[in-house]
């Protein structure tokens, strides 16, 4: 249980505030480099701050204010020129760094001292990574984006899926961390939904959380695992400070301001060792939806969906003075505490938790993985055939994949791939 001036200080994240400082030391996923192949524009909105995400006729990105400086149009109808983007009011163009590049009339009439020194647009730098692109909105100089070892795998087919949550950020940043949530809200709760009674899943026996450089790991111990299994020797990843890694997929809870995130979802399959050497063009970004829209209600078919729907009954921001927490909660308390020195660390001018200064220890950086078998070597067609892998042959982590992405996941994985979720067994 929290204070409701804890509460206050771990969810708010506009500019200024101490979570809101915090967060933004940290490159966070923010679009799909692919959501730039049919557009130049889109709106952003990231930790309460309107922006405009672009992509110019050079292939470079930038993402600057939504406002224009000089009358405050709307920078996302303007249009991308060889370096930057163009008011499509009077047509100042700006650069990536936000300096104003042109001021047509201006230039025409002054002579003398320029105008254009004088203004600048707000502007924060971008890159990309992985398929995703990343935005710091740090002070600077910006830290190492850290290469996880996943974005260089080879021979898989790569997917993003963004969906966008109504409810504070830390909501799902504390499913990162809450191993007993898989017996319940996914198990047993997917058994029912399927209109099953049954008997309920094997159920969590023991519990750890460890911290390390990047973040912290749970592990379990469950009535059908033992103290040999992967799940408790090496368990999996609530990433530092926002992110999920389970082996194959990361997720990522970016806030869009202090009731809305965006869930970012990046999905490996190797490919079938038959279907060795694969290169993936093109990796796509698609959008999942979370509302059923025949019945009104949230979807309840796929993996995240389940989890939004938890997060979401928390309410808008989650009121932690009217919780009870218990010995399955020792990794929320844990990433409370830690989000808290980090806190108190930036007040005194120092780097908060897993910033990574030394570009060579960004590079390829290895996360434990319970199971390295998918992602190492693969399976075979047979094997999948024969049911080896569920994760290869169905995309069940969201609902609404589009059918060219299936399409396209299908001639990857040269087999059948099924859009059920986690619900239809
Ligand atoms: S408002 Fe953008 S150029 Fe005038
Ligand atoms: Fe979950």
């Amino acid at each position: 249980m929290l204070t409701s001036e804890q509460n206050e200080l771990l969810t708010r994240v506009g500019p200024g505030t101490p979570m809101g400082e915090l967060l933004r030391r940290y490159w966070q996923p923010i679009a799909g480099v692919s959501e730039f192949d049919d557009r130049a524009t889109k709106q952003v909105r990231l930790m309460g701050e309107d922006l405009v995400l672009y992509k110019d006729l050079s292939g470079g990105f930038g993402l600057v204010d939504r406002h224009c400086p000089h009358r405050r149009s709307d920078l996302s109808y303007g249009f991308v020129e060889n370096c930057g983007l163009r008011c499509n009011y009077h047509g100042w163009l700006f650069g990536a760094d936000g300096s104003c590049l042109e001021q047509p009339y201006e230039d025409t009439v002054s002579t003398g001292t320029s105008h254009r020194d004088k203004v600048k647009v707000k502007a924060y730098p971008v890159r990309t990574l992985g398929g995703l692109l990343w935005a710091y909105l740090g002070p600077l100089p910006a830290p190492e984006l850290p290469e996880w070892e996943a974005f260089g795998w080879t021979n898989g087919f790569v997917q993003i899926v963004l969906s966008e949550i109504p409810c504070n950020w830390l909501q799902g940043q504390e499913n990162s961390i809450d191993p007993v949530h898989f017996e319940w809200m996914h198990a047993n709760w997917s058994v029912r939904l399927r209109g099953n009674r049954g008997p309920y899943a094997p159920k969590h026996l023991k519990l750890d959380f460890q911290e390390f450089d990047h973040g912290y790991t749970y592990r379990r111990i469950r009535e059908d695992t033992d103290d040999q299994h992967a799940l408790w020797t090496v368990g999996r990843v609530c990433l530092w400070p926002n992110g999920l890694f389970t082996g194959d997929h990361f997720e990522y809870r970016v806030p869009i301001d202090d009731t809305n995130m965006l869930s970012v979802g990046w999905f490996y399959n190797r490919v079938p060792r038959e279907q060795e050497p694969y290169v993936q063009a093109s990796i796509p970004t698609w959008r999942g939806p979370i509302v059923n829209e025949e019945t009104g209600e949230w979807i309840t078919t796929h993996v995240m969906n389940q989890d939004f729907i938890a997060w979401l009954g928390q309410g808008a921001i989650a009121d932690r003075t009217q919780e009870h927490l218990g010995r399955s909660d020792r990794g929320v308390g844990m990433i409370r505490r830690q989000f808290m020195r980090d806190m108190e660390r930036i007040a005194e001018g120092e780097d908060p938790k897993a910033i990574i200064r030394d570009p060579a220890a960004a590079r390829s950086i290895v996360l434990p993985i319970a199971d390295r078998r998918p992602v190492d070597e693969g399976y075979s067609l047979e094997e999948l055939r024969a049911g080896k892998s569920f994760h290869h042959t169905r995309f069940m982590f969201q609902a609404g994949q589009p059918e060219a992405v299936r399409a396209a996941q299908e001639e990857a994985m040269g087999m059948a791939i099924t859009t059920k979720g986690y619900v239809d067994g």
